[in-house]
């Protein structure tokens, strides 16, 4: 999760070391106590944390299952419509339970065999520098919760849904997890917040949102776009550019919308030299870090 996607609930702890989940208003889970109790259960686990130990194995009940079950099988189907052949390369190496939901341990567990990735659990809000960072180490910092079950199709929120469906599938990739790992090293080899906000935006319209061309069928690539049946429904209808780090720089996107402008690559190899040139030549006084 990183500070971008975070805006509806954020975490506190109070003096008394009490954890919290605040909900806004127009949070699907605004309004279920029992919701917000399991949320703060969840992030307490993640706060108390620390590297190399175990991820905390969470109690999920049987209507959150039951979303994944629901959920998970819709995506599925949709994939192999949609999908990007590498991701359903990843897809193939990393089989998911289809009746409940997985633990983040054993998803960790299953991406380390294959590229040395692991998950460690966030409990909300992780600052760019620390969440992309993390992906230098092959270390990427997810949530641990699943959507409120009155708005099943999509998710303002990261969940389960988003960080195992979405980027898990990503990193079982050889070629995905390598990308991650780059945008991680740069993060850390860079020092101003202006270069990680740039960074942080190309990582939104490319490892998020991006779109691949095969056989002249745009395909979905991006994390967000493939962990939301909804968003699967829609993206042909955005406003489709070519990928262009000036045109990402500047291009507004929606956190809690469906996005209305996506950027394409022209196959799966241009996606990768093109974050590949980026990251690699990004310093922290390139003309567009400064614009
Ligand atoms: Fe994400």
């Amino acid at each position: 999760m990183f500070k971008e996607a975070t805006v509806f609930a954020p975490v506190v702890t109070n003096d008394q070391g009490r954890v919290s989940v605040i909900f806004s208003a127009d949070h699907p889970g605004y309004r279920d106590e029992e919701y917000q109790k399991h949320r703060a259960r969840i992030a307490d686990a993640a706060l108390g944390y620390r590297l190399g130990e175990p991820v905390p194995e969470i109690s999920y009940t049987p209507a959150e299952d039951e979303i994944w079950r629901a959920v998970s099988a819709e995506l599925l189907s949709k994939h192999r419509q949609h999908a990007c052949r590498q991701y359903l390369i990843g897809r193939n190496l990393l089989p998911f339970p289809s009746d409940r939901l997985p633990q983040l341990g054993e998803v960790s567990a299953a991406v380390r065999r294959l590229t040395g990735f692991t998950f460690s659990p966030a409990a909300g809000l992780v600052e760019q520098e620390d969440f992309y960072g993390s992906l230098a180490d092959r270390r990427f910092q997810a949530t641990q919760y699943i959507r409120h079950s009155s708005f099943p199709r999509f998710s303002p929120e990261p969940d389960m849904i988003h960080e195992v469906v979405g980027h898990g599938t990503h990193l079982a990739n050889q070629r995905l997890a390598d990308l991650y790992q780059l945008v991680g090293e740069t993060v850390r080899r860079l020092e101003t917040r202006e270069a990680i906000s740039l960074i942080s935006r190309v990582f939104w319209f490319t490892f998020e949102y991006g779109l691949v061309l095969e056989d002249g069928v745009t395909k979905a690539c991006g994390a967000s776009l493939l962990s939301s049946c909804g968003e699967l429904e829609k993206y042909h209808q955005a406003d489709i550019r070519p990928l262009d780090i000036v045109a990402m720089a500047s291009q507004k996107y929606l956190i809690q919308q469906f996005q209305p402008v996506l950027f394409r690559a022209d196959s799966f190899s241009h996606f990768e030299d093109f974050l590949c040139g980026f990251l690699t030549t990004l310093q922290d006084d390139s003309p567009l870090v400064a614009a």
